[in-house]
């Protein structure tokens, strides 16, 4: 089998490019870089831009199958790119997937989809797309998750997954984030409730990936959903993080502030920010104080009954790793 895989050389997109090898397929992945950890996994890279139609549809001519994984992620930039990243780019694989008659996409989507900044307590895939986004990137996740969805036909079968808060070793976003933020001391906790947030580990949310591939045919019961992809492990969000935290030796958090002052104070840093066009991206914007403040765990029973994923890697065992390969990094 053939398989390409958008954004192989990222965070996740490593992982499920590892699974695949490991299990014979040949893979084939598409990113703007040079990803050298690829070419030792004996995987063809080819370099373009998802926003380019004709570089995407020759990166997928022959292909069997494809993994959308690439996205532009972060919390803060201009709409337009986060458009032609996520929308366009999305729009271009699917157009691809056509014209080369290729019958499977898998696309990574993100359960930030249909967070309203209100709690959500083991919501399922019935919850609506809210009305409005606080940040570009849900917004463009959801219009793109959209387009996945509706190209569901009998030529060419479509699943989304919505894998939640991916972490694990090689993370490159959250952990890189929290750490440096803990390690300067400029963590707070935002309010004092144990609000439940789950998480994933990074190999989980791959497997799952595979799993739905191996269960996505036109017709199945996989093909033209979205799915909820957990660690099935709520934790007090605050606890999840000061365990990070003590994987890279960082001490707890254990200053807070009102979740109202937090949401005050990000209102006003995206003011700023956009007002003045400061570079790099604000302390807190309002998206990651509804975030911080909230509960976000889902119910993962729709992708145990379709496709078979259980969650193989406990937190515990992911924060064992965790610890040993960020201490393998500081060697
Ligand atoms: N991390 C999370 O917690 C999380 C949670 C839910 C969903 N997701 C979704 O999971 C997917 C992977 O995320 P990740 O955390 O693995 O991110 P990542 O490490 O940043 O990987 C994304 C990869 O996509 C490639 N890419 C980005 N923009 C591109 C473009 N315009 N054209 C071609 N390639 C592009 C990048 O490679 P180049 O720089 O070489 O182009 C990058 O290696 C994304 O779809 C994200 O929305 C992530």
């Amino acid at each position: 089998m053939k398989v390409l895989v958008t954004g192989g050389g990222g965070f996740l997109g490593g992982v499920i490019v590892r699974m695949l090898r490991e299990r014979g397929d040949e893979v084939c992945s598409f990113s703007r870089g040079e990803h050298p950890g690829l070419a030792l996994l004996g995987v063809q890279q080819i370099r373009g831009g998802v926003e380019d139609r004709d570089a995407v549809n020759k990166a997928s001519t022959g292909c069997d199958l494809v993994f959308h994984v690439a996205a532009k992620a972060g919390i803060w930039g201009s709409y337009q790119d986060f458009y032609q990243a996520n929308v366009v780019g999305t729009e271009n694989v699917i157009a691809a997937c056509k014209s080369n008659g290729i019958g499977r996409l898998i696309y990574t989507s993100s359960p930030s989809v249909v967070f309203d900044g209100n709690d959500v307590e083991g919501g399922n895939e019935s919850l609506p797309y809210p009305a409005k986004y606080e940040a570009h990137y849900p917004a463009t996740k959801a219009l793109a998750e959209q387009l996945v969805l509706a190209a569901n036909s009998p030529e060419l079968a479509v699943t989304a997954l919505r894998p939640h808060l991916i972490w694990g070793p090689g993370d490159n976003h959250l952990v890189p984030r929290i750490v440096a933020r803990g390690r300067a001391g400029k963590l707070r906790r935002i309010g004092t409730r144990p609000n439940l947030v789950d998480t994933v580990y990074v190999d989980n949310a791959a497997r799952a990936h595979l799993q739905a591939a191996d269960n996505l045919s036109p017709g199945s019961s996989v093909a033209g959903k979205c799915y909820f992809i957990s660690n099935n492990e709520p934790l007090p969000l605050w606890n999840m993080i000061n365990r990070i935290l003590a994987a890279a030796d960082v001490p707890p958090v254990t200053r807070s502030i009102p979740p109202q002052l937090a949401y005050t104070v990000s209102c006003i840093c995206e003011g700023l920010w956009s007002l003045l066009r400061l570079p790099g991206e604000p302390p807190m914007t309002r998206f990651v104080a509804h975030e911080l403040a909230s509960a976000h765990w889902f119910d993962i029973s729709a992708a145990r009954r379709d496709f078979g994923y259980d969650p193989e890697i406990s937190i515990e065992e992911g924060l064992l790793r965790l610890q040993q390969s960020l201490q393998h990094s500081k060697a």
